[in-house]
């Protein structure tokens, strides 16, 4: 296997780096909500969450300048085109989850008046406190994670249907690998 035809390695230490990032916040999110407000260290997840979250906003950003700087491989010939627009479009939705899921996070936070932590940094306030805001946000940030998971598991199931039911130039696995 050539390496030109995987991704270039900061993009692949990128993918892996901020994709798992990503499930351990979700995971991190779903325990710290149902924890009892008596639980002594339930507010230091909520930290760490907060923390993490707020770095992938900068991980993806990064992420996306070091894509647009990066040549990437192209898709094997044979694969129909259906196939890789549909990857394409399950990326682009992967990429904009990633992005909407940290800041509806932030501001919710923001708009009800909380300080935004980056570990012992304070982030930034953009936003006047409004606790209608906040709640809006809150219903978006409490579901769009779970949005995004169900992306994360399509995009696993077709990565598993390329490598292991479909024709073997068509594995993209190694790619990323
Ligand atoms: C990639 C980043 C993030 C992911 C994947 C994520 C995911 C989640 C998930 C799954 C929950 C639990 C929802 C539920 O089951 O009710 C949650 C809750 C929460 N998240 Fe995030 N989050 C992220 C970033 C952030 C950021 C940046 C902040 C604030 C700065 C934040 C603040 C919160 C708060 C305060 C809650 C608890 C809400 C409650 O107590 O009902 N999150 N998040
Ligand atoms: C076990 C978990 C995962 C596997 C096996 C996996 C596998 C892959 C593979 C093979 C590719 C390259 C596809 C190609 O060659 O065109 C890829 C790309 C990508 N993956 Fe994953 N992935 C996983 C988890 C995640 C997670 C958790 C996220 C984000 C939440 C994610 C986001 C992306 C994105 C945005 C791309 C597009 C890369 C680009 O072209 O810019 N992946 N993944």
């Amino acid at each position: 296997m050539s390496n030109s035809d995987k991704y270039p390695v900061l993009m692949r230490l990128m993918h892996w780096t901020v994709g798992l990032l990503i499930l351990g916040i979700i995971a991190a999110g779903w325990y710290m909500v149902g924890l009892e407000d008596n639980v002594s260290y339930k507010y230091d997840i909520y930290h760490w969450h907060k923390s993490f979250g707020v770095l992938v906003i900068f991980l993806v950003f990064a992420r996306l300048v070091i894509r647009w700087a990066s040549q990437i491989p192209k898709l094997p010939d044979s694969m129909p085109t259906y196939q890789k627009k549909l990857g394409t479009l399950v990326h682009w939705l992967l990429y904009l989850f990633m992005f909407l899921v940290p800041v509806s996070g932030y501001m919710m936070s923001d708009a009800a008046g909380r300080d935004v932590p980056l570990f012992n940094l304070v982030m930034p306030s953009f936003l006047e406190k409004n606790p209608e805001l906040a709640g809006r946000l809150h219903d978006i940030h409490v579901i769009i994670p779970y949005v995004l998971l169900g992306i994360v598991v399509l995009h696993i199931l077709a990565t598993i249907k390329h490598r292991y039911f479909d024709k073997p130039e068509h594995d993209v696995l190694h790619r990323m690998l």
